[in-house]
Parts: structure tokens; sequence; C-alpha cells
């Protein structure tokens, strides 16, 4: 704890184990205990003779085109031409012309001038036409009108490989209703630590589950036999190989420390049967294996991926992933393509890397074979998608046909996967299924929210930004709900604060996560952070009222809430059900008779927890000891009474108020973080983290008394960057403005650039504390500032969510250990040069 420590303790461990981690040589793979695997698309000798035939005829430059892959935003049909690009992608909420609600023509008339643009080839090149590539993760999911599936997390619940191929057809269809021909998906990662952000694209944490439902995925959005890479079907990705959702700390993009045989059977079980299925590309992952970037890894990629599993498609990479290789730059990086990656993910940076690449070629650093072997897989691919063949996107079948996005079959296919996934946690009163006939109240931020119920990857990459209208034809939770009261002659109120003025017959409160993709989904723990106090009032009140109360939880991960288990008489978790909301009314609410139409069928596929601080929890583990076990889900008609749960608190919610950061721990809500301007939220969780590109600052856990109980953060000085303390619940501390803000330190490095000092809320007041910095002895010590000259800088202490933010731009080495609001002392000043501006 903070107050009475010992200043000047346990400094002598600091600089053991200094994260080398990224300069070590990659471990040695040992590609003989990996499975042998094998497609069900036969070679064919005629196309690769035709690949002969293209391959003597291109230049360099013409094939270095095929091999990297702009993003729209950073790419004309000129530049398409000129650099022979062969593929484009819409990254996450990537639009026409920004407009999210772009309708299909708008899509097809962009498609299509780049498409034209590959194949103008007066001047005597080579004429492949273009491929293009969204991310189409649960449904068509960038575009507007399209049916939205329950993301991975709910259709590993369903159990059910037969739906997750109708899924994959249906989104096929609809990625080719806009002419695309290739999606980022199936995620195949089997995730084994929830405080990962992208849980919620991981179908299950036991492979064996990833494994059936790669198969299936892929068979449905490929085809297969007769149907493979037909006019109803697109090129599929299995992805992140290899590891993504087996990090240290369950970071998103870090390093996953399991041995090669548990590497082997935890993440890598999906690949083999993808890659039997048929997967025409593999995208590599953005994390690390035992300190080696996967992008870099030649074992991995080129060995194990296309050695034993026989892959002859695409291996693609992830968005400038290349580039947070030692040595490498968005721009320039032979040592992924040397690996065995055949098409960098670049989108923005492709001129340069165009160049590099032609350069490296022709100065032999690549060897021509391995840039012949890249295009060759990727025109294999092409001839399997009959891309030579299908002529201009909007003119081929089922382009733009308006029946097709949103079509009602996708959505009945959607509603049932919805109905599948619901997981009955508990129901000890037997409130459910809810007689639809009476009077029901349908509480909870989450009700009518359908982008709430559809998480991240939804019309935009995080998916934050979306309201009811964003998604036409659409069925939010309370109209699914209200329609089938209302056909059974009942009334439904619809009360998103949960207070009412004549008493319901029963209650269901939706609450939950709000969205959030990729790291920026990444948290300390498993507590709920959005919307607990208010959801846990609303279900204790309606307790106290005596109405019958079921909780329906939306959530990209189990959650720690037994205090809402508690609180409700059933608890139900709907993970992120998306577009058909009316799949919960079909399982909660019954018959006007009273028996249900449809009864959960839904297991976990997540070990849920008992406690928030349960980072790692999954089945088989020693000392296994989930809350609701792995494969737990009740049906009408059980008898299993789940009782009061245990409520613990989260280390970080149980600090004395005013602590923000306690032995290294995030506290009363807060939680650690760095950023800079390209990504500037990426949470401390785990061993070390560091901004992308030049990491121009790292964080890494270190001893001080304890094992993990401080963090080092170093500015390498190749930019701004900062380290902070964000909640996403404000706090009121305009009572404490006589408090100074104590921050317990250790300079290692003195700062050599001007230090801010911020903290605020919407608007963030800064002080300038380099002289104070400069001015610190060497030893651990504590940084004092009055709150009131933050207030004096402008700070509105009535509602802060950044308790501290230390914004630095030239080389600094700071340990930091607790941060707190403590009384003021006397010698507690405002530094010299406060009152500065928002940085
Ligand atoms: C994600 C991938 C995605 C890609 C393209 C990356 O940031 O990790 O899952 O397919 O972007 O948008
Ligand atoms: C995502 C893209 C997204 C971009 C925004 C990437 O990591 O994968 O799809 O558009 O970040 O910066």
């Amino acid at each position: 704890m903070f107050v009475g420590r010992a200043l000047g303790f346990g400094v002598g461990l600091l600089l053991l184990s200094t994260g080398l981690a990224s300069l070590a040589a990659e471990p040695p793979i040992h590609p003989e205990i990996w499975p042998v695997a094998s497609s069900v698309v036969p070679p064919d000798p005629a196309a690769e003779r035709r690949i002969d035939d293209l391959l003597a005829r291109m230049s360099i430059e013409e094939k270095v085109g095929q091999v990297i892959q702009p993003e729209m935003k950073s790419v004309t049909p000129d530049d398409v031409r000129t650099y022979h690009i062969g593929s484009v992608e819409n990254g996450g909420g990537s639009v026409p012309d920004g407009n999210k609600h772009a309708s299909p023509a708008d899509w097809l008339e962009k498609i299509d001038a780049y498409w034209r643009a590959s194949v103008d080839r007066e001047d005597g090149h080579v004429r492949i036409p273009m491929m293009w590539a969204t991310d189409a993760v649960h449904g068509h999911n960038n575009v507007y009108g399209a049916t939205l599936f329950p993301h991975n997390i709910g259709l590993g619940a369903a159990r059910d490989p037969d739906l997750i191929r109708r899924i994959g057809e249906a989104t096929a269809r609809e990625v080719r209703a806009l002419g695309m021909d290739w999606s980022f998906a199936p995620t195949l990662a089997v995730a084994r630590d929830d405080r990962w952000g992208r849980t919620y694209e991981s179908y299950a944490e036991a492979p064996d589950l990833v494994a059936l439902y790669a198969d299936a995925m892929v068979r449905g959005l490929q085809g297969e036999g007769e149907t493979f890479l037909d006019q109803d079907h697109v090129v599929a990705t299995a992805k992140h190989y290899l590891g993504d959702g087996g990090t240290d700390g369950g970071r998103d993009q870090g390093d996953n420390l399991a041995s090669e045989e548990r590497l082997r059977d935890v993440a890598g079980a999906g690949y083999p049967p993808a890659v039997s299925a048929g997967v025409q590309s593999v995208m590599a992952s953005f994390s690390s294996w035992q300190g080696t970037k996967l992008h870099a890894s030649e074992g991995l990629l080129t060995h194990v991926l296309k050695g034993r599993f026989g892959f002859d498609g695409i291996l693609f990479g992830d968005w400038n992933a290349h580039g947070q290789i030692p040595g490498c730059t968005n721009g320039d990086c032979p040592i992924a393509f040397n690996a065995g990656l055949d098409m960098f993910n670049v989108p923005e940076d492709w001129k340069e890397l165009h160049g590099n690449l032609v350069a490296q070629v022709q100065d032999g650093t690549i060897p021509m074979e391995r840039l012949d072997d890249a295009v060759r897989r990727i025109l294999r691919v092409k001839f399997r998608a009959g891309i030579f063949e299908q002529g201009l996107p909007s003119k081929r079948p089922h382009a733009g046909d308006e029946d097709i996005l949103g079509a009602l079959a996708h959505r009945a296919i959607a509603r049932e996967a919805v109905r599948k996934s619901l997981v009955l946690l508990k129901n000890d009163a037997g409130l459910l299924p809810i007689d639809p006939t009476r009077r029901l109240l349908v509480a909870g931020a989450g009700a009518d929210d359908i982008g709430k119920a559809s998480g991240g990857w939804t019309l935009s990459w995080q998916g934050d930004d979306n309201t009811n209208a964003d998604f036409p034809g659409a069925t939010s939770i309370w109209a699914g709900l209200r329609d089938k009261v209302e056909a059974a002659g009942g009334t439904a109120i619809l009360s998103p604060d949960g207070r009412f003025e004549n008493k319901p017959d029963a209650a269901i409160v939706v609450f939950g996560e709000d969205p959030y993709a990729e790291y920026q989904g990444d948290r300390a723990d498993l507590a709920l952070r959005t919307e607990n106090e208010e959801s846990l009032r609303m279900l204790l009140e309606l307790r106290e009222e005596g109405v019958p109360t079921a909780a329906v939880l939306i959530s990209g991960r189990p959650l720690y809430v037994n205090p809402h288990i508690n609180a409700a008489d059933a608890f139900v978790a709907a993970w992120l059900p998306g577009s058909e909301g009316a799949g919960i009314a079909d399982v909660l609410l019954a018959k006007p008779g009273g028996a249900a139409d449809f009864d959960f069928t839904g297991k976990l596929s997540f070990s849920w927890p008992r406690r928030p601080d349960q980072g790692p929890l999954n089945v088989g583990d020693d000392g296994y000891d989930p809350q609701f076990a792995y494969g737990y889900g009740l049906r009408y008609g059980d008898d299993m009474m789940v009782g009061t749960l245990e409520e613990t608190k989260s280390a970080t919610e149980a600090a004395p108020p005013g602590v923000f950061l306690a032995d290294g721990r995030g506290a009363n809500g807060f939680a650690l973080s760095i950023g800079d301007e390209q990504a500037p939220k990426i949470a401390a969780v785990g061993k070390r983290v560091a901004t992308y590109g030049s990491e121009s600052l790292t964080l890494r856990s270190i001893d001080r008394d304890r094992q993990e109980d401080a963090w080092l953060a170093r500015w390498s000085g190749t930019g701004a960057a900062w380290v902070e303390l964000l909640t996403d619940r404000p706090v009121d501390l305009s009572g404490d403005s006589e408090a100074s803000l104590v921050i317990e330190l250790r300079a290692d490095q003195k700062p050599s650039g001007s230090v801010l000092l911020g903290l605020g809320g919407t608007e963030l007041a800064t002080i300038d504390v380099t002289d104070m910095l400069a001015a610190v002895p060497s030893d651990w010590t504590t940084l004092r500032v009055p709150l009131r000259c933050f207030e004096t800088a402008g700070a509105d202490l009535s509602a802060v969510t950044a308790a501290m933010r230390l914004h630095a731009e030239g080389p600094m080495t700071l340990a930091l250990s607790d941060v707190a609001l403590m009384k003021g002392a006397a010698g507690d000043a405002c530094p010299s040069r406060s009152g500065q501006e928002t940085p």
C-alpha cells in the first residue's frame, strides 16, 4: 500500500528482468512435432501452367504490386494502375467517402473503379484483375443494412457447426452482393485470458470446439466441391496465425509464452482443419511467440504452416504488423517476406514498401524464388476464385442485389443463432419463460441499443458510434420483446432507467459492456466497468419493489457480476447478439398459454469467473475454480438452484477512496494505460507494453518490494507519448481541492525535454513538471502537486476521468508504483511553470 511504505526499498532488483525479448533470436521450431494436413482443394496443373506463363511475363514491379495490399482510403485507382496493385482492402469502418450509410451502388461504383484500373493494360503490362478484401467477421459488418450475426463468442455457446456453416454461406452472399471477393474471417483464436480485448472474436477457450468451427466456417464462406468459390462464395481467412488468444496477461498484440507443444495443441488447433477444409488465406498475427513477432517467424510461417499443414494459398499480414518487427518499418521489411509472408497488409505506406521490395529483389536481399513463390500463391488463389473470369464487380451475379444484403432468410439464421447462443445461468424462481400476456417492464441501457448489442466491428472499427437509425431492418432486444408481448395481448413498457409508475408483473433488465475492438478492449480484470452500479441499482430496486426480474448481460467476455446475479431472479448471458434482437424474446417469453416456444440450449464456451481477478481461467486447468464451468447452461425444467453467490470486490475496487494506483495496480476503477498519437490507449496488462511503430514509450512491470508492484516507463525520445490513469466512470474530486496528487516514483533518467502532468475529464489541465522532476533525488520519492494547481489550470474537478497523465517527448525513464490523493502538506506548491495548455 501507498501509505507508510518505506521509501527507497527494493531498488536493487529493478534492472534484472529487462525486456530484451524483442532482440532475442527466434526460438527453435520443431516442425516434425506439428500435424500434417492436406487441403481438399487439389492442385490444378493447368492453372499452374498459366501461372508459369504469367510469371515469365511479369516485371519485378508487377510482381511486387501483387504482394502488397493498401487500404482503400490511401490508394487511388490510378495508383492501382501505376503500381500494378493486386488487391485492396477496406479496413474496419472504412466506407466509401466516409459515408457509413453508403449504399451497395456506392460501394460498387468505388470497387468498379479500382477493378477497371487493374485491368486497364493498354501499356503492354500483364492483365491481372484485382481482389477486394473486407472484414466480414460477424456478417458483412462494415456495410449499412447488412445482417449482423452474433459475435463468435456467442456462436461458441451454440455448439452447432451446421449453424456456423449456414452463417458462413449467408455472410458470403452478402459480401458478394457488394462485389467483394475475400473476407478476413474466421478468427481461430483460442482465447485463454478473457481480459483480452478480442475475446469475443474467439469461439471458445477449448481448442476442440474452435477446430470444429474452423472447418464449418471455412466451408460456409468458401463453399465446397461444386460450389467452391463460385458466385455465392468468397475467399476465407484463418486468423490470426498464431497464438493471438494466449498472450501474456491477455494483452492484444502481446507475447505468447507457451511451449511449442502447448502452442500447437491450444492456439494451433484450428489451423489444420481450416487448411484441410480448403482455406485460401491465412492472416499472420500481430502477436509474438516467445519474444519473436509471428511476422518474423520463418519456423511457424514457412516450416509449420506451409510445410507441415501444406497450406498453398496466401499468407497475408495483419495491419502494419510487419512494421513492429525490430529492424522493420511499415514501408520496409524484407524480414517478414523472407520469413514466408506472401502479401503485406500495408494500409498507408505501400508506395514506400513497393519501392523497397523492388530494390531488395534487385539487390538479392529477397531471393527472386521467394517473390515468385509469393506471387504464385496469390495468382493460384485468384484462379481458384475465378478472378480472371468474373468481370466488372457490379456486373457479377448478386452484385447490388438489395434483397441479398440483410435478406430475411439471413436474418432468420441470425435470429436462430441468437436463440442458440443464449446461456441461462440462473432461473431459481422459475421466472423464465415470462408470460407475455401480462405487464412487462423492459429496462436497462442495453434494451433498445442495437449498436451495443452488436459490439465492435460494426459499421466502424470500434462500433461505439452507432444509433438504432444506423441499422435499417434490424430489431433491438426491446423491439423483439415488445412485439411478442403485444401480439399476445400483454403490455410492454420500455424504461431505460428501470423506473415505473404502474407496477409491472415482471421485468427484464438488459445491461453490459459498451462496444470495443482489439487492444482498446484489453482490461486489467473481469469486473464490469460500464453501467455496473446503475444496473445493480436497478436490479436491487426492482427486487425491493417485489418485481420478479430477469437480467440479460451483453458482453464480449464472461464477467464477474455476482452481485447482479444475486439481485436477479434469472440471469442470461446474451454475449453480443447483433441485429436480430428478437431471438431473445423467442426464448425468454412463453407462448400465451404459458409454455416456452424455444428452450435454452446454449452452453458456456468460456468458463465464468468467480472473482474479477481470475484472468486466465480455463477448463482443464489445475485448481480449476470457475463460478460456472465450461459447458454449463441451464434448460427450462432443470431444477438446479444457484442460490446466493459469494461477492468479492475486485482488487482495483477495494482500495480506499482517493487511491488511483496501488502497488502498480489501478484502483477505484482507474486503470493504467499508455498511448501516443497513433494508438492513444493501450492498456497496461501483462509484463510489458509498448506504443507501436518506433516504441516511443515502453512500460514494463518491475518489482519494488513485491513481485510486479511497480512499472518502469521508458520514453525513447522518438515521439510524444504518455502514461495515464483512466476510468470510464468520472469521479468527483471537487471536495478534495485542498488535497495533493501524490505520485510515488523514481526518476532513473531525468527528463531531457518538457514533461507535462495532466489531470481532468473531457478537458485535461496540464502542468509543466519538468523542473520538479529534474530536481528529485535518484531514489524512490514522491512528487506532490496540489489539486488546486490543476483547477487553476482549468480542470473540472467534479468529473475526473484521468487522474494522472505524464506526457513527454524527450528521453526519460521513470519507475511508478502508487498514485493517490493525500492531505496537502506544508511544502506542497504549484510547480513554477504551471498553467500550460493541453498537449
Ligand atoms: C485486425 C485484423 C483485421 C485487419 C484488417 C487488423 O487490425 O487485427 O483482424 O482483419 O486489421 O482490417
Ligand atoms: C484496424 C482497421 C482500422 C484501423 C483504424 C486497424 O487496427 O484493423 O480495420 O480501420 O485500425 O486505425
